[in-house]
């Protein structure tokens, strides 16, 4: 049996190149994976969507892959009860797609952060290609330490980026610090329902995080706890897993496509990102 133990970094190895392992270099570890995997994230998201998160599916019909992606903007919008008015912290930002999603469909005043400086350069070019630029701002940022000034938000949004703090409690902390009163903290992330793990899930969890970047995930018991500590109010979970999966099911089928690919051209030197990222989205399907 093997203990994951809460806010350790689990990571075993980077599948970057030349990155140790260390939770010093946890975020050099991310911006890495990001900037090496952008091209391919492009057999992912679109040039519309921009979105590195999975879709929501709520009906098989008459959803495609890219609509769905879309649809998860749209349900956690909705969700939290987002207004045009609201300013909103888009926390973890990718290149930009939600932010530019909601500047574009609702009007809302978006700042996006991400530890990528290059992640900026590419939201701040799909924003003003999507014609608002007026409406967007994007910067580096540290989302366990930010340099806005308290209650400077209405929202704080963070789809699949929470996951990326070693210490989930800082980041919601700094949230809570962000943001004003009657402010509303949306989140979609992946959580972890046990902590004992036999060696076959083990391996598959292992693989999941080296690959990613991801020092942990975090149990959603502890997580509910970590928001009720910090005083967050009127607290709302929702378990996804079927309206995701057929993301999940389709980030398997693509990338075992570029597996053998992937793995030849890591072999030639050629681009040796492409089986990172196929080699680590294999396993968790086995679970
Ligand atoms: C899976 S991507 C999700 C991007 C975006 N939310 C989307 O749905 O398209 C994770 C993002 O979190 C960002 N991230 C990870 N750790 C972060 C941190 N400590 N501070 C700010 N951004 C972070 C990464 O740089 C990346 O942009």
């Amino acid at each position: 049996m093997y203990y994951l133990e809460p806010k350790k970094d689990h990571r075993t190895q980077s599948t970057r190149e030349n990155i140790e392992v260390s939770s010093a270099g946890l975020l050099q570890d991310i911006v890495q994976h990001y900037d090496d995997c952008y091209s391919t994230y492009s057999y992912w998201c679109n040039e519309d969507n921009l979105a590195y998160h999975y879709g929501y599916w709520d009906s098989i019909e008459p959803y495609d892959h890219h609509q769905s992606l879309f649809n998860m903007n749209a349900y956690l919008y909705e969700k939290a009860g987002i207004k045009p008015t609201d300013k909103v912290l888009d926390a973890g930002c990718g290149i930009g797609g939600s932010s530019i999603w909601m500047a574009k469909n609702h009007h809302n005043k978006v700042t996006g952060i991400t530890l990528s400086a290059k992640q900026v350069e590419h939201a701040q070019k799909n924003a003003q290609r999507h014609h608002v630029s007026d409406l967007t701002h994007f910067e580096v940022a540290d989302f366990c330490a930010t340099p806005f000034a308290d209650e400077s938000f209405d929202i704080v949004w963070a789809l699949e980026s929470s996951c990326y703090a070693l210490d989930k409690s800082a980041f919601l902390k700094e949230a809570y610090r962000l943001l004003c009163k009657g402010g509303r903290l949306v989140i979609g992330d992946a959580f972890m329902l046990q902590r004992e793990l036999n060696e076959q899930q083990w391996q598959a969890v292992v693989a999941f995080y080296n690959g990613w970047a991801v020092p942990n995930l975090c149990m959603r018991d502890e997580f509910n706890q970590y928001l009720i500590d910090l005083k967050f109010q009127n607290i709302q979970i929702r378990n996804i897993n079927e309206q995701i999966r057929p993301s999940a099911k389709y980030i398997y089928k693509v990338t075992k496509r570029f597996f053998f690919w992937g793995k030849l051209a890591k072999c030639l030197g050629a681009c040796p990102r492409m089986s990172t990222l196929a080699s680590h989205i294999k396993a968790p399907e086995k679970i």
